[in-house]
């Protein structure tokens, strides 16, 4: 299956990454990368590190650095720390360059160059497909599928992790968020409802790390602090593992439940970044939400087939 993996590394992002490059059927045709997690200089120079770091041969194309219209996020070093990856050192002396292409203008060409072929799988604020669609919207019409982590729908525990309503990648730019929800393709959204329940706990970090080589090693290490933030401020049993649960729905749609609608983000007040589904087959007086295109989002999931996937891949 031909890629396109749009990450702000970050821990949860390089989780995902080596699943991806384990994976026999992942044909990994690019990473293009985004602020989030930390600016777009450090994300980027992370993705570079983690390809080499995994062996993954895979081209790096740097992103956008702010969100379309609101200014760049504050840091939060506290979730994926200062370096973006743990601060377990592992990024000293390390440098290499992005291809010189950015990322919008290289999405839209292989998309172009793979007419229904590729999957945009983005598991960070949607700004680079937003601008991609900007620049060319003929590619609504021809992508697979564009499988994002963001948002929250209602169906789980959490509504948010960024305020009350608010999921990271949809509240650190969420008009591009809205962009990309109310396009012509087809979107199929993985949210907190589903993996805020994919918990990685100690054992299954440990066990990663004794069966996983370098890689398994290097998860474990760079994910102590991450787990020790999802334990003592939400009490999870281990870490949510978000960015994996969307890669690995890629490849296992059936581990998931879903509800289909119209979906947009709020763009303003106090529900910023709040994600709301209006489910096919109900009515309303006409307004905003007529006409907006059907899109997926994830309301269940077999967390122990998630869990056990990603044990099994690595
Ligand atoms: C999302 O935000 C980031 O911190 C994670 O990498 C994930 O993509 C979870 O809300
Ligand atoms: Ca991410």
């Amino acid at each position: 299956m031909k890629i396109i993996f749009d990450t702000d590394p970050g821990i949860d992002d390089a989780m995902a990454l080596a699943y991806l490059g384990a994976h026999p059927q992942a044909e990994l045709l690019a990473l293009t990368t985004v602020f989030g997690n930390g600016g777009v200089d450090i994300t980027t120079r992370n993705a570079l590190y983690l390809t080499q770091r995994f062996g993954i041969s895979v081209p790096v194309y740097k992103g956008a650095h702010t969100p379309l219209h609101l200014p760049a996020p504050t840091p939060a070093p506290h979730v994926h720390g200062y370096d973006g990856l743990g601060d377990i050192g592992a990024l000293q002396g390390f440098a290499a360059e992005a291809e010189a292409t950015s990322a919008p203008v290289r999405i839209v060409e292989l998309i172009r160059e793979y007419p229904g072929e590729v999957t945009l799988l983005a598991v960070g604020p949607l700004t680079n497909l937003a601008l991609a669609l900007e620049l060319d919207p003929g590619i609504t019409g021809l992508v697979k599928e564009v499988v994002i982590m963001g948002g929250a729908f209602g169906w789980g525990p959490r509504r948010g992790n960024v305020s009350p309503v608010a999921e990271a990648n949809i509240i650190n730019d969420p008009h591009a968020a809205d962009r990309v929800f109310t396009a012509p393709w087809p979107v199929r959204a993985i949210g907190l409802d589903v993996t805020t329940q994919c918990i990685f706990s100690t054992a299954a970090a440990q066990a990663l790390a004794e069966t996983g080589g370098d890689t398994g090693k290097f998860l474990f290490d760079i994910s102590r602090g991450y787990e020790k933030l999802y334990r003592e401020r939400d009490g999870f049993a281990g870490c949510a593992l978000h960015d994996v649960a969307a890669a690995i729905a890629v490849f296992e749609p059936q581990l998931f439940d879903y509800a289909k609608g119209g979906v947009r983000a709020v763009c303003d007040g106090i529900a910023l970044g709040q994600t709301i589904l209006k489910q096919d087959g109900l009515l309303f007086p006409p307004g905003a939400w007529d006409n907006l295109p059907s899109q997926t989002v994830c309301i269940a999931v077999d967390a122990e087939g998630v869990l056990g996937t990603y044990a099994r891949t690595i």
